[in-house]
């Protein structure tokens, strides 16, 4: 048995009092949870200590909180690790428990999964809509179709992807991880009739997919490995380079600005992307009346960049310049993936977020230096 200190964030809302710490010491072997610790803290010292648990085996999803500042379970978060984490933290070792993020408190440590994740899962209608003829039997499914859609159902709804969303943070009507992660299970199945219908719906929507700034939360957060934001890049890669929806957002035309620039000159031009992303992924874009609406838009920006000598002008100007032959090394990355003759390659397979490609043999889509390590099991 060993000691560990749990400083818990009580609030009560219908008690009209503010928000406050309580310390309190607890008895537990060390591999035990930390929802052990705060079970043991309501059974000894205060019953009303309001936490949601269920299985204590990281199946339910309903013990989801903010441990050291990090969303997890807390039944799957061993004490010990906890109060490692505390102390690389500089808590002295007291394990902070709070609330999850982005979602309102009920009471202590429970917050409303109603008011935003169950309702951002709704969003995206989270059932199979049939392919018809529905079989008199049962629909028989290719195995590999099943494998690519098994990440996304290890999802166990616990809402430590939507606690810590960044986007959803400043955009609260963002769609978010866990939802369109779901929305990825049918999108990727085939029995499923709608998958246009659902692309198209999600890429139209301004909070939709192309509202995911990338920053990788939801992909640390996830106890399931669900990878929410590889599933929202799958969804941009079938909805943009599949189906060829162009949406409302320019989230399809910023992407195809984006790769074609890097093309180009190896590197970000930074100030081409932003009038190619609205008038054409050309160097005539910036002529566009969409383009110069927004890079009107953006000059007090760009002047104050440029006074405080964080945007240098020939650089903003004529983009960087690389050496031939890294430049000749960059381009040689898009001939390998996009090829000239995508039609003879069976297996397709991602390098980045972005670029997509098929490779030439089974021995190659199988190396693991062609993917980076959050498409997990893209292939
Ligand atoms: S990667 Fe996208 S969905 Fe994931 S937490 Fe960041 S902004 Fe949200
Ligand atoms: S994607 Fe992961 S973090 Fe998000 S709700 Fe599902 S299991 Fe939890
Ligand atoms: S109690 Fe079920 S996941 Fe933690």
């Amino acid at each position: 048995m060993a000691e560990f200190q749990l400083r818990l964030r009580r609030f009560d809302p219908e008690s009209g009092e503010a928000a406050h710490w309580e310390q309190h010491t607890v008895d537990l072997e060390e591999h035990h949870s930390v929802l052990e610790g705060i079970l043991q803290t309501k059974a000894r010292v205060d019953g009303s200590i309001g936490i949601r648990c269920s299985c204590r085996a990281a199946i339910c999803g309903s013990c989801g909180v903010r441990i050291n500042g990090e969303p997890g379970l807390a039944c799957n978060t061993h004490l010990d690790h906890a109060r490692e984490a505390a102390i690389a933290a500089g808590t002295d070792g007291v394990i902070v428990v709070e609330p999850m993020g982005n979602m309102p408190v009920i009471k202590d440590l429970i917050v409303d999964m109603d008011a935003v994740h169950w309702k951002k899962i709704q969003r995206v209608t989270p059932w199979l809509i049939n392919r018809e003829p529905v079989p008199e039997r049962e629909y028989i499914v290719e195995r590999e179709s099943m494998v690519d859609v098994t990440q996304t159902m290890a999802c166990i709804q616990c809402g430590a992807c939507v606690s810590d969303c960044l986007s959803m943070e400043v955009d609260p009507g963002f769609i978010g991880p866990a939802a369109l992660a779901k929305a990825y299970r049918f999108v990727g199945d085939p029995r499923d009739d709608q998958h246009f219908e659902r692309l198209d719906d999600l890429a139209d929507d301004p909070q939709g997919i192309y509202d995911c700034t990338h920053c990788f939360k939801c992909v640390q957060a996830c106890p399931k490995e669900v990878n929410p934001m590889g599933q929202i890049m799958r969804l941009r890669r079938l909805a943009g380079s599949d189906h060829e929806i162009t949406d409302p957002n320019n989230g399809r035309r910023h992407e195809e600005a984006f790769t074609s620039l890097i093309r180009g000159y190896g590197l970000l031009h930074e100030a081409e992307l932003l009038p190619r992303s609205y008038g054409g992924d050309s160097w005539f874009g910036k002529f566009h009346p969409a383009a110069g609406k927004e890079l009107l838009a953006s000059l007090p920006v760009v002047i104050k960049g440029l006074l405080r000598g964080k945007v240098n002008p020939k650089t903003a100007a004529f983009g960087h310049k690389l050496p031939k032959p890294a430049l000749d090394s960059v381009r040689a990355i898009f001939d390998k993936v996009e090829g000239k003759s995508h039609s003879k390659r069976a297996e397709r397979y991602e390098l980045n977020l972005y670029v997509t490609g098929y490779d030439e043999d089974e021995h190659h889509a199988s190396e693991p230096s062609t993917t980076t390590p959050e498409q997990g099991s893209d292939k």
